[in-house]
């Protein structure tokens, strides 16, 4: 066996705590693959007293990440700390400057600095590797990067925030509302700290826009994200969404297109027959469509102390042997820019109140007509006394299109409230 690998961990939550529970319970069979032992040298948290069901007398104590990142005897600094600027940031720049390996979990990290992150690293001949980032127990970054590699990628699109899924699927299996499943998904401790990063869909997007790097070779563009959460999403949009054929999905889909790059995190209709349709739960689902090998589907816990300390350790044993592929697929200085691109035409799923008096639908079906947007579907049920929802499937319309015709229709005086408009993504 050559000499140990030894890791510095900045973060003992419940990833830390997970990985650390995997170094000290499967030593022997992580050395044995890696041909060397993987070892921790040193740990680092925000209380040191604090009952963590993990055993960390054997190691030394860091107050300050910096402090950690720099030791002498860490070879791989272990980032687990989360947070896009504060000590994540500078404790991974410290390691970087002198030539440190960095694993880390910290999507927003690398969303917002992974540029910069990838040039420090790249200065100093180390790697940022950060799996356990998108999908947690999911490989889709090493799929990308490796499997994936003779591939001209089209499309990546998923489910990529397991709160949002349980949220929308749990609405509609159990018949309840938006505050009820958030407030449910509260207490069974779904929810990140600040519940916007999952239910504002900017988690997923962090996530979509280091895909997206990857997969077109295009420098991380966040702010090109198209973000919309899936606060508004009522009950009635998922049932009535359900009798049309279709299950709403907070999805994240990245093209490059001849005007740029598309980038969507927003709530979707998917055919309900369809993987994604029928994925369930707190489970993510990334899919990804590349010009050789077509479409390959890749489903798994997207959170968790196993599945995400799995995917971390997954990068501490490449680093262990010596499998080191450039930290956004090519070397950072040739990754493109990202323009951003608008959302190619596509069918949209319609979903308004109309009064119920003669010639109210003519005027909308005028309205749409007029703004260039085709209906492919429809249907009228479930009359109120004056006014009955109206459900439209149009053909694909740009979306320029679409926005003509709802505020064409704002104007028409049938259409009781606001209607509802939401993509339908072809999968
Ligand atoms: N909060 C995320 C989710 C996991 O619900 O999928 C961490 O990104």
């Amino acid at each position: 066996m050559t000499h140990p690998l030894r890791l510095g961990i900045a973060g003992l939550g419940t990833v830390g705590a997970g990985v650390v529970k995997i170094v000290r319970q499967k030593s022997e069979l992580l050395a044995a693959r890696a041909g060397r032992p993987i070892e921790i040298v040193a740990v680092s948290a925000r209380s040191r007293g604090k009952d963590r069901g993990v055993n960390l007398s054997d190691y030394a104590w860091e107050d300050d990440p910096v402090a950690l990142a720099k030791r002498a005897d860490v070879d791989v600094f272990v980032e687990l700390m989360g947070g896009s600027d504060g000590p994540a940031k500078a404790a991974t720049e410290a390691a970087l400057a002198l030539g440190k390996d960095v694993v880390t979990a910290n999507k927003a990290l690398l969303a917002h600095h992974g540029q910069a992150l990838a040039q420090a690293a790249e200065a100093k001949g180390a790697v940022i590797r950060f799996e356990a980032a998108v999908a947690g127990g999911i490989p889709v970054i090493k799929t990308l990067l490796e499997g994936l590699a003779g591939n001209e990628m089209t499309r990546v699109l998923g489910v990529m925030n397991g709160t949002c899924n349980y949220i929308l699927t749990r609405m509609q299996s159990a018949g309840l509302s938006y505050a009820e499943v958030f407030e449910e998904a509260n207490q069974l401790g779904y929810l990140e700290a600040d519940p916007n990063l999952d239910v504002g869909g900017i988690d997923a997007g962090h996530k979509l826009a280091i895909l997206a790097s990857i997969a077109f070779g295009t420098e991380i563009n966040f702010d090109g994200v198209q973000l919309q959460g899936i606060g508004d999403i009522t009950i009635e949009d998922i049932t009535q969404a359900a009798d049309m054929g279709y299950r709403i999905k907070l999805l994240g889909v990245a093209r490059m297109t001849g005007r740029g790059l598309e980038q969507r995190m927003t709530p979707c209709l998917v055919p309900d027959s369809s993987p994604l349709g029928q994925l369930e739960g707190g489970t993510n689902m990334v899919v990804l469509e590349g010009d050789q090998v077509e479409q390959i589907v890749l489903r798994g816990p997207g959170a968790g102390e196993g599945p995400t300390a799995s995917a971390v350790m997954g990068d501490v044993m490449d680093i262990a042997r010596g499998i080191r592929p450039a930290i956004f697929g090519r070397p950072s200085r040739e990754l493109a820019a990202a323009t951003a691109a608008a959302s190619a035409p596509a069918p949209y799923y319609l979903r308004f109140s109309l009064l119920d008096k003669p010639g109210a639908l003519a005027k909308v079906t005028t309205a749409l007509g007029n703004a260039g947007v085709s209906i492919d579907r429809m249907r009228q049920y479930g009359h109120a006394d004056t006014s009955a929802p109206v459900l439209i499937v149009t053909h694909k319309s740009a979306h320029s299109e679409l926005e003509a015709a709802l505020s064409a229709m704002d104007a028409l005086d049938v259409v009781v409230g606001k209607p509802v408009a939401l993509r339908i993504e072809d999968v």
